[in-house]
Parts: structure tokens; sequence; C-alpha cells
């Protein structure tokens, strides 16, 4: 077999086999196929596509490609999200410190920023001293103990997507149906928990842009881990606004404890409360309209908030950030955007806040950049919102000044004023299930 034959036949729209697949992914894992040829595959698949056999190989094909993660020693249900990415998506932390609350465990293995996304990774490591890479035996006894543990993908848990990620992020190739499903899915079914919920985002701050190919793209994740026997569903949600006000690393964590308090944004708080509610009623503890009432509680009465403290002390982190989210570092220099126009925000290209995020150093470039936690934006108006000429609609936060001209540049190109108000759209379009 060649990868030239394999990439030629993909480029002309042929079905490749199992073996075929197989063959490209064992390459990747051990390294014989080099990256330019396993980069052209991954361009041919985003013109070309994947049937849904092609898609399940491919999936089987990376979960196969390193370790499987053995939870056999973990008491009682262990229940996931996911989600496909988003700008001001810190979902996984709230998520996980509610539903831990109720004994349900929360085990996850959770990512890095891509391209314009951000990363739970990356959020949690901007509370100083928070250790994502812990070793398996201390991370199951968190799990036992806490119920609730988040740690970074390992260089043997799917090292053939490790590298197809990096490479599908420099190459533009990420926003690929197959390519994000086998990538999401095959990380799911090696790491091996019992209930997924994906939180599949649509729109323009997410890989999907329209609803229909988001819910194509539930269906088929959700086909695959039925296949492999797990209670999965999905949720559909908007990303066409950034989620909650906060982008940017600290900023997203400060958020996320503020809606652990009680006092978060509350469209951020309403996509928690569904994924959490789903996330319970999967591991059994009741109907989703029951389910939420539980999130709301445990949210209430400070239960959710208390397992979040408990999860950053065992990995490390300082609680002192959490308890008083004042005692975060602040960014150096701040900047307000003020808006030229009045009107109302009719529509924010979502992708280009998080480009603009990325610009003032909360993300990265190229691989191995180091990222400015403290930077990001702080939205002070959004989709359907109204503003006056000469109004400020976010501050930006950066350690390095020079990076605001851009990142201003960026933002108010891509927020759009007109005079009348916008339909408003679903936070939550439907459930896939
Ligand atoms: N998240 C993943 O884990 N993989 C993708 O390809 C996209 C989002």
């Amino acid at each position: 077999m060649r990868m030239y034959d394999i990439i030629k036949k993909k480029r002309d729209g042929g079905e490749l086999s199992t073996e075929e697949i197989r063959y490209f992914i064992n390459g990747v894992t051990d390294g014989s196929v080099p990256d330019y040829q396993a980069a052209a595959l991954c361009m041919a698949i985003y013109f070309k596509r994947m049937s849904v056999r092609e898609t399940c190989d491919l999936t089987y094909a990376v979960r196969d490609s390193g370790d499987t993660l053995d939870f056999s020693a973990v008491n009682g249900l262990r229940v996931d999200k996911h989600s496909t990415g988003g700008v001001g998506d810190k979902t996984s932390l709230v998520v996980g410190a509610v539903v831990a609350s109720f004994g349900v465990k929360v085990a996850k293995i959770s990512g890095r920023g891509l391209g314009h996304t951000g990363g739970t990774i990356d959020k949690l490591e901007a509370i100083e001293g928070f250790n994502t890479a812990i070793p398996h035996v201390d991370f199951i006894r968190q799990v036992n103990e806490i119920g609730f543990a988040i740690v970074g993908q390992s260089g043997e848990l799917t090292p053939a997507d490790k590298k197809l990620y990096a490479l599908r992020d420099v190459t533009a190739t990420v926003d690929s149906m197959p390519l994000i499903a086998a990538s999401i899915m095959g990380k799911k079914l090696a790491v091996g928990d019992d209930c997924i919920v994906l939180d599949v985002k649509t729109g323009s701050g997410s890989f999907m842009k329209t609803v229909e190919d988001s819910v194509a793209l539930a269906r088929l994740m959700v086909d695959i881990g039925k296949n492999a026997g797990k209670k999965i569903v999905a949720l559909i949600t908007d990303m066409d606004r950034p989620l909650g006000y906060a982008i940017g690393n600290s900023l997203e964590v400060i958020e996320a404890v503020d809606t652990l308090k009680g006092h978060g944004p509350e469209d951020f708080t309403e996509v928690c409360t569904y994924l959490a509610a789903h996330m319970l009623s999967l591991a059994g503890k009741g109907s989703v309209d029951d389910c939420k009432k539980l999130v709301a509680q445990s949210i209430a009465d400070g239960s959710a908030f208390e397992k979040l403290k408990q999860m950053v002390k065992a990995q490390g982190g300082d609680v002192k950030l959490i308890d008083d989210t004042a005692n975060f570092k602040k960014a150096n220099y701040s900047h307000k955007v003020i808006c030229a126009n009045r009107g109302y925000i009719c529509k924010s290209d979502t992708e280009a806040y998080g480009l603009a995020s990325l610009a003032l150093g909360a993300g990265r470039n190229a691989l191995g950049d180091k990222i400015d936690y403290s930077a990001g934006i702080i939205l002070n108006k959004k989709t359907g919102d109204f503003v006056e000429e000469g109004e400020e609609i976010a501050t930006l936060y950066s350690n390095d000044k020079s990076s605001f001209e851009r990142a201003e540049k960026i933002l108010l190109s891509a927020t759009e004023i007109k005079d009348s108000k916008p339909e408003e759209e679903p936070l939550i379009y439907c459930t896939v299930e």
C-alpha cells in the first residue's frame, strides 16, 4: 500500500477501505507517513468528505492508535461533556462541578485552544499552580475521592489525533465533518466514559457555520457513540455570539466562578444548565426537567462551587484565586473599544472575536507559543443590544500594548450595527438523541 495512492483515491472522490484508513492512521502514529502526505489527505477529505462507514473506521483507527484509559478502578458512573469548540466557552468548569456535586463522576480529558477557539486546559492553567498533567493513578484517586478531575491529553492517548489536530490547525482542515467527528469520538471512545453529552456549536464562532451542518455532525457522532455502546446525546447550541461576556483564559475562569456563585451571565448559565441537566439525566438522576432543578439547587446552595474548589485544590491550583477572583493577576494594560455608530448590534462574527482575543495574546499562533493568561476581552454589548455613538462596547486586556490596535480593528469590523433590532436567535436549537 502507498500513501500516494490513498491520497489520489480520495482526491478523486473514491471511498477508502478500512485497511487504507488503518494504514494512514498507523503511519501518522509511527511517523512513517510524513506531515505533507497526512496534510494532503486531510485536505482531500475536507473536499471529498467521507461516508459514515469511512468516518467510523477513521474514528476506531484514531481510538486504537494509542492506549485506552483504564477506569475500572473508578467507583461509579462516569459522565463526560465535550464541546466542538467555541469562543468564550468555559462550560466544562461549571458543568463538571455541578454534576460531580451530585456524586456522578467527571473524569475529563480536555484540549488546548485550537484556531480561534479556546481550550479548557489553557483556562485551567491560568489558575496559578494548577497541574493538568497529573499521573493516571493520581487522576483516578482524585476522581474517586472528589468526583471531579480535568487533565490534558497525554502522549499515549490517541497519539494520531494529537498529531493530526496540530497539523489540521495549520493547514485549514479543522472544519471538516468527518475529521472533527473522528477526532472527538476517537478520544471519547479511548477514554471509555459511560455517558457522553456532546455540545455541538453552531454559527460564526464554531467550526460548523450552519444549523444543518451542526445537526449532521451531531447525528454522525451520536451514531458512532451508539455503535460503540455508549449512552450519548448531543445538544446543538448557539455560537453566533460569544458565550457569556468574557473571552480569554483567566477572564473566563472568573466568569465561570461567578456563574457557580449564582451571578453568571444569563446565556452562559442557561447553556450550562441544559448541558449539566442532560449529563445528570443520562446518569440516572431523573428527567431532564427534574435535573435542571437539581442544577439550580447545586448553584444556589454552593455545593457546585465547593466542588470546583476541591478540584482546584487537589490539582495544586491556588484556591485563593477561586475564593476571591480579584486575586487573579490583571493584564498591565487595558483599552476601551468605542462604537462609532448608533443602533443595534445585529451580527457579530464570533470567529473574528476569537481571533481578536488571540491577537491580544490569549491564544497561540504557532505550536509552543506562550499564552498571556490575563489577556482577552470583556464585552459590554452583544448581538441584539442597543449602542449609542461613543459608547464602550468592549474592553481589551493585554500585557502587550501594541496588540490593541489590531485587536480593536478586528473586533469593530466583526460587529455590524443597524437601525433595526435583529430577530432573537435560540440559544439551544435542538437535541440529537
Ligand atoms: N475538538 C476536537 O477534539 N477535535 C476537533 O477536530 C475539533 C474540535
